[in-house]
């Protein structure tokens, strides 16, 4: 499933984070970056324990916390440390490549990465390039936000971002390690409860949707594991 969720930062986050960022000390992407991706990616990345770092990204968390969509979609087990790196310059692109399946945290715990995520930082006036191309089995999608929305999409597919040939475009990354690890499980959860969801502001509660809503739980409860 290929979903944007709007307005994870607000403005004035998004110029704070922005701020903190322009100052920070970058290192070379490829540090982070798995065998076969380590090959075609070409951008910086921040160091994970520096100041700014820790400042945007427990905005980033927090922004997580309050949008209800997130949750819903990728109903989060483990959220990996969101990270951030920058495109434009030299360093401007990342080929094709899957993202690991387990990664570990600081801490050394493991994630499986079920879904990928990507905040948008910059506007889309403000460079050129710098697509996030995504295949999945529905086919190719660009997705360019606006600063503040993200977008999910399932750890499995094939990505890339296309060079950045004018600006600089900031971004925040991460995985999430799922309850329920299969993308249509998932899927259909979301659809279920978007469905359900409506049904309510149009018609009420209703007998139909308290048994539909214990559907929806006993499906949860069939396929998370917690
Ligand atoms: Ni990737």
């Amino acid at each position: 499933m290929l979903l944007t969720v709007p307005d994870i930062l607000h403005a004035d986050e998004v110029r704070q984070i922005r701020a903190q960022l322009a100052t920070a000390a970058w290192g070379d992407g490829r540090a982070s970056a798995g065998e076969q991706a380590a090959r075609v990616k070409n951008n910086e990345q921040l160091p994970h324990d520096c100041e700014a770092a820790r400042t945007a990204r427990a905005m980033v968390l927090r922004g997580l916390d309050r949008q209800p969509l997130f949750l819903t979609a990728a109903l989060p087990k483990k959220v990996f440390t969101p990270r951030f790196n920058r495109y434009g310059g030299q360093s401007n692109h990342y080929g094709e490549h899957v993202d690991n399946a387990v990664r570990f945290t600081d801490s050394g715990q493991r994630v499986r990465t079920d879904v990928s995520c990507t905040v948008f930082l910059s506007d889309p006036s403000d460079y050129d390039g710098g697509e996030l191309v995504i295949r999945d089995t529905f086919g190719t999608h660009q997705v360019k936000l606006p600063a503040g929305h993200a977008v999910l999409y399932p750890g499995t597919s094939v990505h890339q971002v296309t060079p950045v040939t004018r600006g600089e475009r900031l971004a925040c990354f991460f995985w999430v390690e799922s309850m329920v690890r299969s993308d249509e499980q998932r899927r259909l959860l979301f659809d279920m409860d978007m469905a359900l969801m409506q049904l309510r502001q149009a018609h009420g509660e209703s007998s139909a949707t308290v048994a539909l809503t214990g559907t929806y739980h006993n499906l949860l409860r069939l396929w998370a594991d917690t």
